[in-house]
């Protein structure tokens, strides 16, 4: 059933193209001009109505998806959005706001955590006045899952099933959930201009392409670089604005099947104290993808580099002066901003796995790690 692969995490990190292409079909249905939104999620209008702040609970790489969806819904949507882990959150609740969604990513549909965090949320709602009532919404790749039968909608993920415990098409999927639910609201609230989200939605129609040349372009030159990697202890992952969750993804990624220590963190906190663990034998992966935060991060990445750090960038490879400060390159094609993480994480992935593979791990079954998490 691997189909060639060596590991199933190979073979899916491979289907994410596929995974797109179906995510697009089923969500980006309705034609631009003829309704209010070229999104159809199969939502009530009443879920949208007057909604004033979204809360997202869930947890590890999903959590990270819904770090990325809350960049999207606060500056598509204009939705004060908050994520939280669903271990912390059951325990110690934001205080109680109207007109709030409540939103629960899992892709397994079984965490123990995320299902307690929605299960509170929905039982100190009830009875109360009517603009406080839960509006529960669960993004899930099992929509058969025990979340389905919890909350009243789901977004499907449609990744199909994964195997290696190490979630990757399944974190893709989640990312093409939230463009679905952060351009549906930004087109009924008209937070952003049709062209603009024409312009958007263009952009990911040809991510399933660019996901394709990513992954032919770095195949190998991941799998090089995995051999200088064989003795390395730690690794810091750097990233800013809506690239700031995929630096915390590919750490996830690298501890998780490689056992590794590795760090993610939001570029501009480097020099907040972990710039003290910066030496020649922790090398730095920074995401530096043209936009808002690109120079910023280009020189963060410099004072890693002046701490002897080994500096590798996943960056557009065009750009020959920024990529002249990095060591190595793990080249990605230049896209929207607000694209970029759908092809920044890849590389990364790709990282993980050949470091793991060289190291002659177990991938598709970590140490200590199960794939559904079903207990406290
Ligand atoms: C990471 C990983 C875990 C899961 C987490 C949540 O590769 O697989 O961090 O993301 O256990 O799982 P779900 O999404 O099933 O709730």
């Amino acid at each position: 059933e691997k189909q060639g692969f060596k590991h199933f995490m190979l073979k899916e990190i491979y289907e994410q193209p596929g995974v797109v292409r179906a995510c697009l079909e089923a969500y980006f249905t309705n034609t631009e001009k003829s309704s209010e939104s070229p999104i159809n999620l199969g939502l009530p209008t009443d879920f949208y109505a007057d909604l004033a702040q979204i809360h997202i609970v869930a947890c590890g790489t999903s959590w990270h998806a819904a770090l990325v969806g809350k960049y999207l819904l606060e500056q598509l949507a204009g939705i004060s959005t908050q994520v939280h882990y669903a271990s912390e959150y059951r325990y110690a609740p934001s205080p109680l706001t109207p007109n709030t969604l409540i939103v629960g990513v899992t892709q397994s549909g079984e965490t123990a955590d995320t299902l307690a965090a929605l299960a509170m949320e929905k039982e100190r709602r009830q009875g109360q006045e009517p603009q406080y009532q839960a509006r529960l919404l669960g993004i899930t790749n099992r929509p058969e899952s025990s979340l389905g039968l919890m909350v009243p909608h789901i977004i499907n993920t449609l990744a199909g099933i994964e195997i290696g415990v190490a979630a990757t098409k399944t974190f893709i999927a989640q990312l093409m959930a939230f463009y679905a639910l952060a351009l549906d609201l930004a087109a009924r609230r008209q937070t952003v201009p049709l062209e603009k989200l024409v312009e958007i939605i263009t952009g990911l129609r040809q991510i399933p392409k660019e996901i394709e040349a990513t992954l032919e372009s770095q195949e190998s030159l991941t799998e090089h670089l995995a051999h200088d990697f064989a003795e390395t202890k730690d690794f810091i992952f750097l990233g800013r604005g809506i690239n700031f969750p995929i630096a915390l993804e590919g750490a996830l990624k690298l501890k998780e099947i490689s056992y590794i220590h590795a760090e993610g963190y939001p570029a501009g906190e480097m020099k907040h104290g972990p710039i003290a663990l910066l030496d020649s034998k922790v090398p730095v992966v920074a995401i530096a993808v043209p936009g808002s935060v690109y120079e910023k991060v280009i020189s963060n990445a410099q004072e890693a580099k002046a701490r002897d750090s080994r500096l590798i960038g996943v960056t557009p490879v065009k750009d020959g002066e920024a990529a002249e400060i990095f060591n190595d390159l793990l080249p990605v094609s230049s896209v929207d901003e607000l694209l970029s993480p759908i092809l920044t994480v890849v590389p990364l992935q790709l990282l993980a796995y050949h470091i793991a593979a060289r190291r002659g791990l177990d991938v598709d079954q970590p140490r200590n790690l199960a794939k559904s998490v079903t207990v406290e």
